[in-house]
């Protein structure tokens, strides 16, 4: 597969559509972002990478970040995570709260925030520093050892994160949450404010595109962990577009506010696409119709 090529060809197809949607305006150090910026990179399961446009460029993983603390968690404690959080589409907005009071403080999966601040929660009791835990990770998955938290991002979160801080509270009230809700907070906004670039993300995520094998030839995940992880992705991993995401691409993917999303194709490699114009739903539109384009173009899909 000349991965280089189809690249190219994504490329230019994206330089001619015009609407790219807006860069998310509720994290206020998110919004300076261009809509029009484009980059997208490819990298094999061997740690070969293809890139194209602003592949190199950093930007805000966010809620990609969700995806790397779920397989931490899973491979602390297994199993036991699902009695706290569910594995199912939510059908709503990625920060909604409507689920929670009818579903007992069980958020639906771990992508939305509430499930998301679930999975931090568990982890940061096993680890003592769930923030930390996950940069080490992306650090020895990337090969980047100056990928880093932008605190700059995270404290703008902060001061804007009243609706997180309202998940927080509600999900502790049914006896969900294990910490102290502002040091949660704190372990969240740190976690989604990591910056890496195309490179770095389509690198980590290539664990599970090689089922759980990490960087240096080490098990992190078990092959059914692994595939679980995947599973979640693939229906919950862009919010309530899961159903047209799987449609159009056809993988694995999990998306950020930031504008990116990775994709994997299991056995074969990993992708990252970034473009911080975001559609209603919070997904980056060049970053799905960048990822329709290369299953299109490569028949690589998992259907
Ligand atoms: O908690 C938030 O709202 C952000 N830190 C992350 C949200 C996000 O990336 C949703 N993705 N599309």
């Amino acid at each position: 597969m000349d991965y280089q090529q189809v690249l190219d060809r994504i490329a230019e197809e994206i330089a001619r559509t015009p609407g790219r949607g807006r860069s998310a305006d509720y994290i206020p150090a998110l919004a300076a972002r261009d809509p029009r910026a484009f980059g997208m990179a490819v990298a094999e399961l061997d740690g070969t990478v293809h890139g194209v446009g602003e592949w190199r460029e950093p930007f805000s993983a966010q809620s990609i970040t969700k995806v790397f603390t779920l397989a931490l968690d899973l491979a602390h404690e297994g199993d036991e995570l699902w009695e706290h959080v569910g594995r199912e589409p939510s059908g709503n907005p990625f920060n909604s709260l409507v689920q929670l009071e009818y579903e007992n403080g069980i958020p639906r999966n771990p992508f939305i925030n509430a499930g998301a601040l679930v999975v931090t929660d568990r982890l940061h009791t096993r680890t003592g520093d769930a923030a930390g835990e996950l940069l080490r990770l992306l650090r020895a998955e990337s090969g980047n050892p100056d990928l880093d938290f932008d605190l700059a991002v995270a404290a703008s979160e902060t001061a804007h994160g009243d609706r997180n801080a309202a998940l927080g509270h509600f999900m502790a009230s049914y006896g969900n949450i294990d910490n102290p809700v502002p040091l949660l907070l704190d372990q969240y906004f740190r976690q989604c404010s990591v910056t890496a670039s195309c490179a770095d993300l389509a690198l980590a995520a290539t664990l599970l595109a090689r089922h759980g094998i990490r960087a240096d030839g080490t098990r992190l995940l078990t092959r059914s962990q692994a595939k679980q992880v995947n599973a979640v992705m693939l229906t919950c991993g862009t919010y309530d577009a899961a159903g047209d995401f799987a449609y159009r691409v056809g993988l694995p993917g999990k998306s950020g506010v930031g504008g990116g999303i990775i994709a994997v194709v299991p056995g074969r490699c990993a992708l990252c696409v970034w473009s911080p114009g975001l559609d209603e739903r919070g997904n980056s539109v060049a970053g799905v119709a960048a990822l329709d384009l290369f299953t299109t173009l490569t028949g690589l899909s998992v259907f």
